[in-house]
């Protein structure tokens, strides 16, 4: 197989990193988890007692934090300054700190500029928010995945009862209306479908048959 990438975007809970997990172990190429790199400056906001909601703060943070991903046996992990803080970046402080760095300019271009490099010359599979209409614009294929807002908490709410956590289904509807407007509605590089992009509701579908779905699209296209 010719060298291709897969931009994979949509909102929090559509899916995304599931179907880019496996899309990536059966198509044998790297994954891309983008939205784990703003969380991780998220994370080293909050944990450095940085105010995640001063730009100026923030940007000047930048320099001090060195991200590496690697991947293992347990799957990608995330490494901050050295720091293995994959489990660390998964719970819903992480995710409003790093969903509101990611309106800073700063921010963005960094951490996209790194994003283009690890893509350089390699097959990858990556997801996000901006993949297909900023990081990688000339993907082979652009994948929009949605869901319904209740389908969404309910995948949210699986996932943290799983963890032993009790979280409240009326809540995490709130959370992700919450994200889904701040990423939508940003200045720099909003959540929006790329004109080139195909969109899959994932609201019924099962991941394997999302990933089949998907594989046929990028056949069809090498
Ligand atoms: O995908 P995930 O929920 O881990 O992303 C956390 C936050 O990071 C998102 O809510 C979004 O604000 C931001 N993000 C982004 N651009 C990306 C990936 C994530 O702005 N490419």
């Amino acid at each position: 197989m010719s060298t291709f990438s897969i931009a994979i975007d949509g909102p929090a809970g559509a899916g995304k990193s599931s179907i880019a997990k496996e899309l990536a172990n059966q198509l044998q190429c790297i994954y891309i988890d983008t939205g784990a790199m703003y969380r991780s400056v998220g994370y080293y906001c909050i944990s450095q007692g940085i105010d995640y909601a001063n730009e100026e703060q923030v940007e000047q943070a930048l320099s001090e934090l060195h991200l590496k991903l690697t991947l293992e046996e347990e799957g990608q992990q995330i490494f901050l300054n050295e720091k293995n803080i994959s489990l660390l970046i998964r719970n819903n402080q992480v995710a409003a700190a790093a969903s509101k760095v990611a309106t800073y300019a700063a921010v963005r271009k960094a951490l996209v500029k790194m994003q283009q490099e690890m893509s350089k010359s390699t097959s990858v599979v990556m997801d996000g928010r901006d993949i297909g209409t900023v990081v990688l614009p000339h993907a082979t294929l652009k994948i929009f995945l949605t869901a319904s807002v209740e389908e969404r908490a309910q995948r949210r709410y699986k996932e943290y009862v799983q963890k032993g956590e009790k979280p409240c289904l009326e809540t995490l509807k709130v959370e992700i209306k919450e994200r889904d407007y701040q990423d939508s509605h940003r200045k720099i590089s909003p959540l929006k479908k790329a004109e080139d992009a195909i969109e899959v509701d994932t609201t019924y579908m099962t991941i394997d048959e999302i990933v089949k779905q998907i594989i046929d699209l990028l056949k069809r296209r090498l």
